[in-house]
């Protein structure tokens, strides 16, 4: 076992829950903030990890289970265990293999990716799927649609609970704004945090530092820098219009990320999806909206 991969193994990790606590000391509070915080008060954050407390399973006993088979086929593809992986953007923050480690299952790339789309499909065993805001304008999307084509993208996953980036307090106590983008002096007040982790800035630093957005290419400019995100994201919102426009460039699967009621699966089903996402982005974007397990039965019931 290698040096990094016997750092996870049990013992050390069991479930989950305990990489929470080797991402805290490892990360600078602002990189472990963004990660694991939510927008407000974090109300819908917490709401949807109790949620799950609250489902209990319904066993049925007694019948004999010859072979057990978690295998499963998604949107046309298979998939060795019955999950995917969501897209989480600004990964290359937390490692430099960032969205580009191999996942081993479906993948959902962000369009906020560190990575180029052709090598994270490369490095890909399973299939990747590409996430998609229109950041930097139609000619910017089309462009990323074309090349996630290109790459093999096995579906485009369009996220609509994003019309401005969520209010993370987090951030904006942490400096997040300044560390990205101040100056030193601005930066000054939240360098501790950051300078309390050495091992972390040392792999930051042989990375390259603050990297672009290299999947999303500004006509006449290039790649977009991380630091323009926000403001992006605030120009970027996607109505059920622009999805007549997208379906006409995606012809294979088309999902829509960020669905909460069933109203909107049935709005999604007719602008031509072939699957929704049920989901309140982790509770990251509109505080005090539901879980999204107590909402999973009115979707499904909808579609
Ligand atoms: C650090 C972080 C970054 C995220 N970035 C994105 C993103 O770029 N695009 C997106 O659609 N969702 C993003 N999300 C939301 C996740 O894809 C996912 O919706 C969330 O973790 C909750 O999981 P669920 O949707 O399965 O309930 C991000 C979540 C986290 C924690």
């Amino acid at each position: 076992m290698q040096k990094a991969s016997r750092k996870v193994a049990s013992p050390r990790v069991v479930c989950v829950q305990d990489f929470q606590p080797l991402a805290r000391r490892r990360l600078p509070k602002a990189v472990f903030d963004y990660l694991d915080g939510g927008a407000d008060g974090e109300v819908t954050l917490r709401e949807n990890c109790r949620v799950f407390d609250d489902v209990t399973f319904r066993p049925r006993h007694a019948v004999a289970v010859a072979e057990c088979e978690v295998r499963t086929r998604v949107l046309g593809f298979d998939v060795a265990f019955p999950a995917l992986l969501a897209p989480v953007g600004y990964s290359r923050l937390m490692h430099p293999d960032g969205e580009a480690g191999a996942a081993g299952t479906a993948y959902m790339l962000s369009t906020i990716s560190g990575h180029r789309v052709e090598d994270v499909k490369a490095a890909s065993s399973g299939p990747v799927c590409f996430q998609l805001y229109v950041l930097g304008g139609r000619a910017a999307a089309e462009a990323v649609i074309e090349r996630a084509r290109v790459a093999g993208c096995a579906a485009l996953v369009v996220t609509i609970d994003t019309p401005v980036a969520g209010l993370r307090e987090r951030d904006y106590r942490n400096g997040m704004q300044a560390l990205l983008s101040g100056s030193l002096w601005e930066k000054m007040p939240f360098l501790p945090h950051v300078l309390a982790r050495p091992a972390w800035i040392a792999r930051f630093w042989r990375d390259g530092g603050l990297s672009t957005l290299p999947n999303v290419i500004i006509p006449g400019q290039g790649p977009m820098d991380l630091v323009d995100v926000s403001a992006a994201l605030a120009r970027a919102a996607v109505t059920w219009h622009d999805l007549g426009w997208i379906r006409r460039l995606w012809p294979g699967p088309l999902v829509i990320k960020g669905v909460l009621t069933g109203d909107d699966a049935r709005r999604a089903a007719d602008a031509g999806a072939t699957a929704v996402v049920v989901s309140n982005h982790g509770g990251r974007q509109l505080d005090g909206v539901p879980a999204s397990l107590r909402v999973l039965p009115e979707v499904v019931a909808a579609v």
